[in-house]
């Protein structure tokens, strides 16, 4: 029998492994487990603490998400206030900031670090004996609430530092911005949204938010993130320049934002501010500026601070990119799951280097809230969502020719009914036979990420679905050289093309089909967590919502979807035709296993615009032949894929000796 001692030791080995994984996935975006093979360690670790409870730890791992909703958040007093920062919003004030700092240097020099300034909430992090001991919101910068449990679930928070040295001393505070991701804030609005929940308005109130949340699991499913980027030890900064303190919080195992730069003078501040905002689109995460921070710590305690900002530093704030512009027609989409969609038709203006021509309204209640009518001029932003939004009317240009719009009792598509449950902020067509969900659904089981049959697009679709050739996506598989070569624009060869494809799509993994199933709540994340978890569809199928909540990662929400999914008799029927036609239902094990090999765990990073894919599309190919793609250069970085106008990562790969593709030489790897 296992002695307590030897479990303890198993434990702690555990531990340490999982730290690990823990730290290569969200802090250095390097993992090398799948996320399954992460849980499968979770699991084993949690299964021997029940055995010996009482060698359950604080920093444990198993100890991030958290037990019962909390019943509201004391008060701390912060040690050191969390102040706020001056703003600059040109060049000119930028270099006004450069010659306070000149003046109160009194000719000593000067070194500024230039940071980016993330659009979260910030949080202040005290560590006890190098534990994890309290996590607290910055309140109004005196006093703010202690939110630890929901700090906890922060996975790139790490709950015990890593021992270096230590000049620091093992009772530190640090702080950092709490955000998220732009992916993950999609996702969540989606989710709010069925719930019947308003959306958060942007990425910063979704993290605000949620920080505040008093059920941590709640916390826990919706994946915020941190940048660590101020460390205290007692009352004084313990390095003697800003720059060391970010390189010893990225060593203490933080999520550092790499795109930092230690500037000799301001000119090096302005040229990296300007190639930032060029960089803005193509980070996860919302940034609203640069900060710039004196680098000196002995300078900064030395100019201080006034009663709302340090002297030492400034915020450069990017000009938000927001446009006037005419609301030509109010239209409704009908998306997969029947949920309508009022998408404002705006008269075209270019915000931020791309024509808009539309803006979604998200729902009735928008509109609602907004006042919006059919002719109104309004301001619109985009911010961190793909489609720009309406952010206001602006009444002052109002003619009263303005008309307001409602939304339709009849499915503008299929003429069926519209409902709106109870609690529900989202409409839908709830017609079983509704074309406009029937093209959702098959636009969505044909796209990249799902079974991709390429060359099944739109015209395509829409024809399919008004000749009735299709009742569902099972029926692809009949389809006929014939039937397909009888559509307009289908010459035979085309046809052959797209029944080959389709052939070819049947031997997609299981995580990719069921994705294209188009269960509510399950994207393709999830997919993957199922598919690893069943093995089949046909396990999956007959999970119980327990065995479903159980899965770590499954919140109860996705249980009740998928379970609900299959109880549906047209649901199953569709799985077992697919299953009939040749469509693989299990996980392959020799399939997974013969990966691309120029692809197979090699890494990937993208940068600059490539004309002949989305950033989404060449992510996928990369993923689908076993590569995975990261944001930042690192040494490990096998290949950088360098599209017009590469930046910093460009220069980053050439300086480490990183092999750098183009386009072309992308697309030939590819073939
Ligand atoms: S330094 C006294 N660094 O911006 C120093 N702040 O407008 C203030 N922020 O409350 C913090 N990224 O929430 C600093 N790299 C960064 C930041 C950052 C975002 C936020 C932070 C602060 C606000 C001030």
């Amino acid at each position: 029998m296992a002695t307590a001692q030897t479990i303890g030791k198993k434990i702690e080995k555990l531990r340490e492994e999982i730290r690990r994984h823990e730290e290569l996935y969200y802090v250095k975006d390097t993992p090398e487990i799948s996320d399954a093979e992460y849980d499968k360690l979770i699991e084993q670790l949690k299964k021997l603490e029940e055995e010996q409870p009482q060698l359950i730890t604080p920093d444990s791992p198993t100890q991030r998400v958290g037990g019962r909703p909390a019943e509201g958040f004391p008060e701390v007093v912060h040690r050191r206030p969390m102040l706020s920062l001056d703003n600059s919003y040109n060049i000119e004030e930028l270099m006004a900031f450069d010659q306070r700092c000149q003046k109160l240097a009194e000719g000593r020099a000067l070194e500024y670090v230039a940071e980016l300034k993330i659009d979260g909430v910030s949080i202040s992090l005290q560590y006890d004996n190098q534990l994890l001991a309290r996590g607290v919101t910055r309140g109004d910068g005196r006093i703010g609430e202690e939110v630890t449990q929901n700090a906890r679930t922060i996975r790139s928070v790490p709950l015990r530092l890593r021992a270096s040295g230590d000049s620091v001393g093992r009772d530190v505070e640090v702080r950092g911005e709490v955000f998220i991701p732009r992916s993950v804030f999609e996702n969540t609005n989606a989710e709010r949204e069925e719930q019947g929940e308003p959306r958060f308005a942007n990425p910063r109130n979704a993290a605000a938010g949620t920080l505040r949340q008093l059920d941590s699991r709640i916390v826990a499913s919706r994946r915020l993130d941190l940048f660590a980027y101020d460390l205290i030890a007692g009352e004084r900064k313990p390095f003697a320049t800003q720059w060391a303190a970010l390189n010893w919080l990225e060593q203490a195992g933080f999520r550092v934002n790499p795109h930092r730069e230690l500037c000799p003078s301001i000119e090096e501040v302005v040229e990296f501010c300007k190639r930032m905002e060029t960089q803005r689109d193509d980070l996860d995460y919302e940034i609203d500026g640069l900060v710039v921070k004196v680098n000196s710590t002995r300078l900064q305690d030395e100019f201080g601070a006034t009663q709302k900002a340090p002297r030492w530093a400034a915020a450069y704030k990017y000009p938000a990119r927001q446009a006037t512009t005419k609301v030509l027609a109010i239209t409704v989409q009908i998306g997969r799951t029947g949920a309508l969609t009022p998408v404002a038709n705006l008269e075209p203006v270019l915000l931020a280097g791309t024509t808009v021509s539309r803006a979604t309204l998200h729902n009735a209640d928008e509109i609602e809230r907004l006042g919006v009518r059919i002719g109104d001029w309004v301001l619109i932003e985009k911010g961190g969502e793909v489609i720009p939004k309406v952010l206001k009317v602006i009444e002052s240009k109002r003619t009263g020719a303005e008309k307001r719009f409602r939304m339709p009792r009849k499915c503008p598509v299929c003429g069926g009914e519209i409902f709106r449950l109870d609690g529900e902020v989202v409409a839908r067509c709830v017609a079983a036979d509704c074309g406009a969900q029937l093209r959702g659904r098959l636009l969505h089981f044909a796209s990249r990420r799902a079974m991709r049959i390429e060359g099944l697009g739109e015209s395509l679709v829409d024809q399919m679905v008004e000749k009735k050739m299709l009742r569902d996506a099972g029926d692809l598989y009949k389809l006929t050289l014939g039937e397909i070569s009888g559509l307009e624009r289908m010459a035979k060869k085309s046809a052959q093309n797209l029944l080959a494809q389709i052939e070819r799509s049947k031997s997609r993994d299981l995580s990719h089909l069921i994705y294209a199933l188009g269960i509510r709540h399950v994207g393709d994340r999830t997919a993957a967590i199922l598919a690893n978890y069943f093995g089949s569809l046909e396990t999956l199928a007959e999970a119980s919502e327990t065995a479903l909540d159980d899965i770590p990662e499954v919140g109860l929400t996705v249980a009740q979807s998928v379970r609900g999914w299959f109880d549906d008799a047209g649901n199953l029927d569709l799985c077992w035709r697919l299953r009939a036609a040749g469509v693989r239902t299990k996980i392959d094990e020799k399939e997974k296993a013969a990966v691309d090999e120029r692809f197979a765990g090699k890494q990937f990073v993208l940068t600059g615009t490539l004309p002949g894919y989305s950033r989404e599309e060449a992510r996928a190919l990369i993923e689908s032949r076993g590569g995975r793609v990261t944001t930042s250069v690192s040494k490990k970085t096998d290949y950088v894929i360098a599209g017009a106008e590469a930046g910093s990562k460009l220069d980053k790969a050439t300086t480490l000796g990183v092999t750098v593709l183009d386009e072309a030489a992308f697309k030939g790897m590819l073939r």
